[in-house]
């Protein structure tokens, strides 16, 4: 029997892909390294299937966004399982860190070699240049925001390039692409879409939110029953997603002629997720 789509969203990025995958490769060959943002609660589904297959032997940076929101415990899970798997990867707060501190030393020792190339070659300052990429909501514009603060200036558009992309300016070592590269989802993975929904990946209005928000209450049980308990106010966890909805709104009072609303309900739940509000949850583990 077909699987049921319950993400239907295969139209959703129509001619995107395409023109999006000739950007990339353009772009590629103008940067030293990618920066490959991921959201910290969904670290492989949070991924572009295309990432890997283009970028070929460009050095990448892994950068795990969304870390405060993160369940602590399997967030350290997934940062052993990328190192070992011989990605580089950091975990990050890019509305508090200091992102600059952060980045810039981490992309240079991952540069080291190239740097020391240059420096043989009679190169003594080389401007390492690198890409921002991600899927929707990963934080692309908050972690370009908070690393460049306001010193940053931009730079000319460079000679050759017929495109207007425009640098940012760092500091003397390295420049970021501006333009960051807006990836589309993990598709075709039912399990994974639904939690991209989640995160604010997909947009609500191309997928089943029901089957979305049930599957999300489930996940919360097994793995965070007190924290749903407690942010719903709620004293059992009932088996069937459906109840746990209905209880939360009745809980929330969130109520249509007397009776629970349960679509404003999922509508409260997601901007949970999305927000500070419900914390310390992961959305997938290592070991799944
Ligand atoms: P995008 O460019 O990749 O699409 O993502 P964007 O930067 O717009 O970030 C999406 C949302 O995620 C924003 O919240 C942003 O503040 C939040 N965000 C990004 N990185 C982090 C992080 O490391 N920690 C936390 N807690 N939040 C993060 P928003 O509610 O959509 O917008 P706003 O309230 O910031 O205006």
């Amino acid at each position: 029997m077909e699987e049921k789509k319950e993400v239907n969203v295969i139209n959703w990025f129509p001619g995107h892909m395409q023109k999006t995958r000739r950007q990339m490769q353009e772009n590629l060959k103008l940067v030293d390294i990618v920066i490959e943002l991921r959201d910290a609660r969904l670290p492989l589904s949070s991924a572009n299937p295309m990432i890997e297959e283009i970028i070929g032997q460009k050095p990448r940076l892994l950068v795990l966004t969304k870390r405060d929101m993160a369940d602590p415990k399997v967030l350290n899970d997934w940062l052993r399982y990328f190192k070992a798997h011989g990605i580089e990867v950091l975990a990050i707060d890019a509305t508090h860190d200091d992102l600059k501190k952060l980045i810039v030393p981490t992309v240079k020792e991952l540069l080291r070699d190239k740097l020391e190339r240059a420096k043989a070659r009679g190169i003594r300052k080389k401007v390492l240049r690198a890409m921002i990429c991600g899927i929707p909501n990963v934080g692309k514009s908050t972690f370009i925001n908070g690393i460049v603060k306001k010193r940053a200036a931009k730079v000319e558009n460079r000679p050759g390039v017929t495109r207007s992309l425009s640098w940012i300016r760092l500091n003397e070592d390295l420049e970021l692409l501006d333009t960051p590269g807006v990836l589309w989802p993990r598709l075709e993975d039912q399990k994974a879409a639904k939690k991209l929904v989640l995160i604010g990946s997909i947009k609500d209005e191309v997928v089943d939110l029901d089957a979305v928000v049930s599957s999300a209450l489930l996940y919360l049980k097994e793995h965070y029953p007190s924290i749903l308990k407690e942010r719903y106010h709620l004293e059992e966890l009932n088996e069937d997603p459906k109840i746990i909805l209905n209880d939360i709104a009745i809980s929330l009072n969130l109520l249509a002629d007397g009776k629970a609303d349960t679509k404003r309900a999922q509508n409260f739940i997601l901007k949970d997720i999305r927000s500070e509000r419900l914390k310390g949850i992961s959305l997938e583990e290592p070991n799944e």
